[in-house]
């Protein structure tokens, strides 16, 4: 369930005009609900409640001290893949003591920082890894919690660039290879072999590659446990959202593909895993990013020009790819909708940005009603990896970004100002 629907005429986001939000804030504008937030999270803790388990939300899919805040609120623990994220966790009140450090790169001063604040564990992804993580734990006078991330090979049949559980990718540890991994481990003085970790891809919209893998994944954590009392399975992200239209066509339930297609619900997830978790008596972690943010948010811009081409019918907003990247970048797909709903008849409009590159695109040739210069429109679903892929690109200032709880509105990250993108820029003294 989300809580943006049409009000009348009007696009809210929970008691709130994204009309009105738009006017005050200016645009491009990220708005965030937070019962969306809550109730993903409490939806899928609920669902997994049969089994001892740890929710790490996954920083990646969105950052905002003031989304991070409502999660650690509601317990949440977090997946970090950089220094930079566990700064941004315990700034928003988090807890290091709930957070998992992911990544294939970790630094030398990562590590360091992630050990003085105690994360729960390192979820290790090379034999380099390991030993580095020693060394820094020896000099600190520590003992690393650390989980070997296994690749179990599985494919998740998702986007090429998202997918992360086969040997064609740069993550994890070969499945064959794990356990004389852990032998070595343990051997590794500084070292505490805390867990297992695994995560296969993102936006899967199926439970049975999680299935398989887990299945995979299941024997191995048994005897990993037997041999050094490891006390965790992170089974990873990857929880994938419907993104076709729902809301324009009338349905309030993102869950439900208007194709009828089955999809992936946190009950049917909890249901064919569970059983698979709960005989290993493990404390299962998982790391949802995109499930828990993704139709949490929606990006509200405005139309800047309507322009006809030959046969094109060019809609030009002042959003663009470096607000949200993910339609040029994976070809996504974002429903878009007007803010305040329309009774004309739909015609084929191409949305695209004001950035200098055609790939600066939203959408092509895709049915919308006729929209004219001043209207709003939102693109939905760009809760999760979309205000964190932004960039300056062209010299664009950051987004704004809201968050609503309610019939309440806090800003919780002011619009970047134009010239705090060149802040840290000089001029070569010899130039001068
Ligand atoms: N855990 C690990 C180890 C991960 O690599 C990821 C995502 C997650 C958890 C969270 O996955 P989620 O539940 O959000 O699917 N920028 C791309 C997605 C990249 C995902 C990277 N890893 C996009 O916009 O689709």
């Amino acid at each position: 369930m989300h809580h943006f629907h049409y009000a009348g005429t009007g696009l809210q986001c929970e008691q709130v005009s994204l009309e009105t939000l738009a006017r005050r804030f200016g645009t491009p504008l990220f708005v965030y609900s937070e019962r969306t937030l809550t109730g993903h999270y409490q939806r899928l803790n609920k669902a997994m409640a049969p089994v001892d388990h740890q929710v790490c939300f996954a920083v990646k899919s969105n950052s905002n001290l003031g989304v991070l805040r409502v999660l650690a609120n509601q317990g949440s623990g977090f997946d970090i893949v950089s220094g930079g994220e566990l700064q941004r966790v315990i700034a928003a009140g988090g807890d290091p003591g709930k957070c998992v450090f992911a990544g294939v790169g970790k630094s030398e001063e990562e590590i360091a920082f992630a050990l003085r604040h105690k994360v729960y564990s390192f979820n290790v992804e090379s034999d380099a890894e390991l030993q580095r993580i020693n060394r820094v734990a020896q000099r600190l006078r520590r003992r690393a919690p650390i989980a070997l991330r296994v690749n179990p090979d599985v494919d998740a049949k998702t986007h090429a660039k998202i997918t992360t559980g086969t040997y064609e990718n740069k993550f994890g540890i070969a499945f064959e290879q794990v356990e004389s991994l852990y032998a070595r481990a343990a051997r590794l003085p500084n070292l505490w072999l805390r867990g297992v970790q695994m995560h296969i891809g993102s936006q899967l919209t199926s439970v049975k590659p999680f299935v398989e893998a887990v299945r995979k994944v299941a024997p191995l954590s048994r005897s990993l446990q037997q041999q050094y009392n490891i006390e965790f399975l992170s089974i990873g992200g990857g929880i994938g959202i419907v993104y076709d239209p729902a809301l324009a066509s009338g349905r309030a339930d993102w869950w439900t593909s208007p194709a009828g297609r089955k999809i992936l619900t946190p009950e049917r997830y909890a249901q064919q895993l569970v059983p698979l978790l709960k005989p290993l008596n493990l404390r299962i972690l998982m790391e949802p990013g995109r499930f828990i943010s993704g139709n949490a948010g929606v990006l509200v811009a405005r139309v800047e020009y309507v322009k006809k081409t030959g046969r094109k019918n060019f809609v030009i907003v002042d959003a663009a790819m470096n607000d949200l990247i993910r339609p040029a970048f994976y070809e996504a797909y974002h429903e878009i909708v007007p803010t305040t709903r329309s009774r004309t008849a739909a015609i084929p409009t191409d949305v695209v940005g004001p950035i200098c590159e055609s790939g600066d695109t939203f959408c092509k040739d895709r049915r919308l009603p006729r929209l004219k210069e001043g209207d709003y429109i939102a693109l939905l679903s760009a809760g999760a990896y979309g205000s964190v892929m932004g960039s300056t690109y062209n010299s664009r200032p950051l987004p704004a970004e809201v968050l609503v709880r309610g019939n309440r509105v806090a800003l919780v990250r002011r619009r970047q100002r134009t010239t705090d993108i060149w802040a840290d820029e000089s001029v070569a003294p010899w130039s001068r």
